[in-house]
């Protein structure tokens, strides 16, 4: 099938090229001219696992091709608007300045049966409103949430765990399952399973999703500071949890809490969105969501400002990690960029590493230190701070940190190390709902 996809960020850029690497002919639009010109040379513009491969292998396929021109997605028969919806300056709502400027600015170029498909996360009502931008045109829209994970985008685009169409109702209904079927053929024939439900269904389906696990993160982070105040282990306690199969011990990591382009501003914008519909107080229950969450990260920096006795100025600590989660270079509302900034902020001599996220991270906070490799970071620290798990970190053995650091504190972030193991070679290693 010939497709568009319009914006070219995380989502839109793995999804035209996932498309293209399943065999439609994908047109990825995008108006950032720098972004188009990395995607057209095979080049991924962010970190993501998979992408460069899927990417080269499309185009080498002549499937896919990139354009700054909106013009360029007439032709296609589905469209995939895959634009960001950033949180608002100074509220909690999302901001749909780009979903509605990309269906205004593809009116012109619909033809009769072409399907306009919302990928983006929006607040529940916005589907219908945008349906109503289509009168005229021929065209008809549908709501396909996307799930992807950053760090696993491609196969979670190419082998999705579940597919959700929000269509209209009647026959231009039947027609967009239809043409969303035809799009999602291989993953429909492996059976993954789908529900067809209507726009709103379908718009809350992601948000409702995003919700539920940044709630299930925030519960474990709420038992943790339970923990701290009693001397129960949270990792042990997650462990038991888990062999509830009705809880399962998924999202059940205690430590810094969430961050990332999704969970924080999705839980806000929902909280928005209900109190505009009156009914705030049915998810008022995700302001504390986001408080617990927040509050991990001042744990983080009371427990390193602790471990220097509370002189903080001028005292070296290496802080482990940047990226809101390992396999990205993501550093959106990160809790480890967080914490590193504040320690600076406290007059620390930060020296912050990680493997991908250090140029997004220096642009946007200069004044941090940065350390070419996790050995520099430990180099003459007298804390070291683990807030982001990528493998290298979770590897690091204590015998290796001593023969670098000044110090004997390791604060683990994200209770992914040995602690006895730490312990037992002489380390004070503090984890986070570990008594
Ligand atoms: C999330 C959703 O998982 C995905 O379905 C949606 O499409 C986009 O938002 P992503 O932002 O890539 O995906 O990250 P995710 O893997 O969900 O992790 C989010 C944050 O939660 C990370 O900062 C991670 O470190 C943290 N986390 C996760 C925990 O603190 N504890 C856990 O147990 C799990």
């Amino acid at each position: 099938m010939k497709l568009s996809v319009i914006g070219c960020g995380y989502l839109g850029a793995v999804h035209a090229a996932s498309m293209a690497e399943l065999g439609h002919e994908v047109v990825g639009i995008d108006v950032d001219a720098d972004k188009i010109a990395l995607l057209s040379a095979g080049k991924a513009p962010f970190f993501e696992p998979g992408l460069p491969e899927v990417l080269t292998s499309a185009l080498a396929s002549g499937r896919l091709r990139f354009s700054t021109e909106l013009a360029d997605a007439a032709g296609s028969e589905v469209h995939f608007v895959a634009v960001g919806t950033p949180q608002t300056r100074g509220s909690y709502a999302a901001d749909l300045t780009y979903v509605d400027a990309a269906v205004d600015g593809l009116v012109p170029f619909l033809a009769e049966g072409d399907l306009v498909v919302g990928k983006s996360t929006v607040p529940v009502g916005t589907a219908e409103r945008l349906a109503a931008k289509l009168a005229g045109t021929g065209a008809s829209l549908a709501w396909n949430p996307e799930f992807l994970r950053e760090g696993f985008a491609v196969k979670d685009t190419i082998s999705p765990d579940r597919l959700v169409y929000g269509v209209p109702d009647g026959a231009a209904g039947e027609r967009a399952k239809a043409q969303l079927d035809g799009v999602y053929a291989k993953a429909l024939a492996e059976d993954t399973p789908l529900v067809v439900a209507d726009y709103a269904t379908a718009e809350l389906v992601k948000v409702s999703a995003n919700a539920f696990l940044a709630t299930k993160i925030s519960f474990i982070n709420a038992m943790a500071e339970i923990a701290e105040v009693s001397g129960a282990d949270v990792t042990k306690l997650a462990d038991a949890l888990g062999h509830d199969v009705r809880i399962g011990r998924r999202f059940l990591n205690a430590g810094v809490g969430f961050g990332g382009g999704c969970l924080p501003k999705d839980i806000r914008a929902f909280t928005a969105r209900a109190e505009e519909l009156g009914r705030g107080e049915s998810v008022a229950f995700l302001k504390e969501v986001d408080a617990i969450n927040l509050r991990r990260r001042d744990r983080v920096v009371d427990l390193v400002v602790d471990a220097l006795g509370g002189q903080v100025h001028g005292r070296r600590v290496a802080v482990l990690g940047i990226a809101f989660k390992p396999n990205s270079d993501d550093v959106r509302d990160s809790p480890a960029l967080d914490v590193a900034v504040r320690l600076h902020g406290l007059g620390a001599s930060v020296a912050s590493h990680d493997p991908e996220a250090m140029p997004n991270a220096r642009r946007l906070h200069p004044q941090l230190g940065f350390a070419a490799s996790a050995d520099d970071a430990l180099r003459g620290a007298e804390v070291a701070v683990l807030v982001t798990e990528w493998n290298e970190y979770r590897e690091l053995t204590p015998e290796h940190a001593k023969e670098l650091m000044a110090g004997t504190t390791i604060v683990d972030g994200r209770n992914v190390l040995d602690r006895d193991a730490w312990r037992a070679a002489g380390f004070h290693h503090v984890g986070l709902g570990r008594g």
